[in-house]
């Protein structure tokens, strides 16, 4: 195959798929060249522009180890992870909706006692949170486990503080048999999401800021149901239209309402889905 020109290049490559052995595969890159090929064409980009392209995916590569996974962070900043928690979370009305992940999550964090104090020190107003899980029936879903994980007042989470070596401000609770379960820990906080690399650069260069609402983590795991990662986000933050990673729904944001003791609290219940057989 030669003198391949602009008209005729895009139906050579996919021929040059026709032997992938995995239909998926297949799909998936055949599917990724079309529309990689449209693009080009629709923005007439110009080899500066692909070469500019090349050196900003070889920097969001460079900024990633075992700390920070940038190539998450962008995904997150386009919209594409919310995209495919929407795609793959579509549940009955009434269950509670998944948002995203997030790269904070830390796997083993130390388990406490229901009513337990998470903070471990972190800084912040005091706040008390109380929780039911049920299923879409409205009984309560047993013996389910909770990972639950937060910023701290400055807007940063534990493992952004290169010197602190203990979990603070996350944890893992288990729900009783009525499906309850409750903690205390400090008041969620607004925070901007890190910055200081390509994606940072890219906020920047269209304009846009790298806040998300201040949101509680969870993630639950009960047998028998669907796992469900989500957060609870907090009624009144200027970020809730706002998210630099378009993670909010209305049915997330829950209410920390001040006690007479000054702290807060926080009453929020899950719904979920039953796993298919
Ligand atoms: C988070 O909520 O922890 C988060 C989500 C996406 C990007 C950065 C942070
Ligand atoms: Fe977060």
């Amino acid at each position: 195959m030669r003198n391949l020109d602009q008209d005729t290049i895009t139906q050579a490559v996919l021929a040059r798929l026709s032997d992938t052995p995995v239909p998926r595969i297949k799909e998936i890159v055949t599917s990724l060249v079309q529309h990689l090929h449209s693009f080009a064409r629709e923005v007439k980009l110009t080899q500066a522009e692909w070469f500019k392209g090349i050196q900003y995916l070889t920097a969001t590569g460079q900024k990633c180890d075992d700390k920070r996974q940038e190539f998450i962070l962008l995904s997150d900043v386009l919209g594409l992870s919310m995209l495919t928690v929407c795609l793959n979370n579509q549940k009955p009305p009434g269950c509670t909706e998944s948002t995203v992940f997030g790269p904070f999550h830390v796997e083993g964090a130390p388990h406490f006692e229901d009513g337990a104090d998470l903070a471990n020190g972190a800084k912040g107003e005091r706040c008390e949170v109380h929780c039911t899980i049920k299923g879409l029936d409205g009984t309560p879903v047993a013996g389910a486990t909770i990972d639950v994980w937060q910023a701290d007042a400055g807007g940063n989470y534990d493992v952004q503080y290169a010197e602190l070596d203990k979990a603070q401000a996350r944890g893992v609770l288990q729900a009783g048999e009525d499906g309850k379960f409750s903690f205390h820990t400090i008041v969620a906080q607004a925070y901007p999401i890190p910055a200081d690399g390509p994606v940072g650069e890219l906020l920047r260069a269209t304009g846009r800021h790298p806040w998300r609402p201040a949101h509680l983590h969870f993630m639950i795991k009960a047998p028998g149901y669907e796992t469900l990662v989500t957060h609870v986000f907090r009624k009144g933050d200027r970020y809730l239209d706002s998210d630099a990673v378009f993670g909010v729904r209305e049915s997330l944001v829950g209410e920390w309402i001040q006690q007479a003791n000054g702290g807060y609290r926080l009453d929020f219940d899950f719904v979920l889905n039953r796993a298919k057989a």
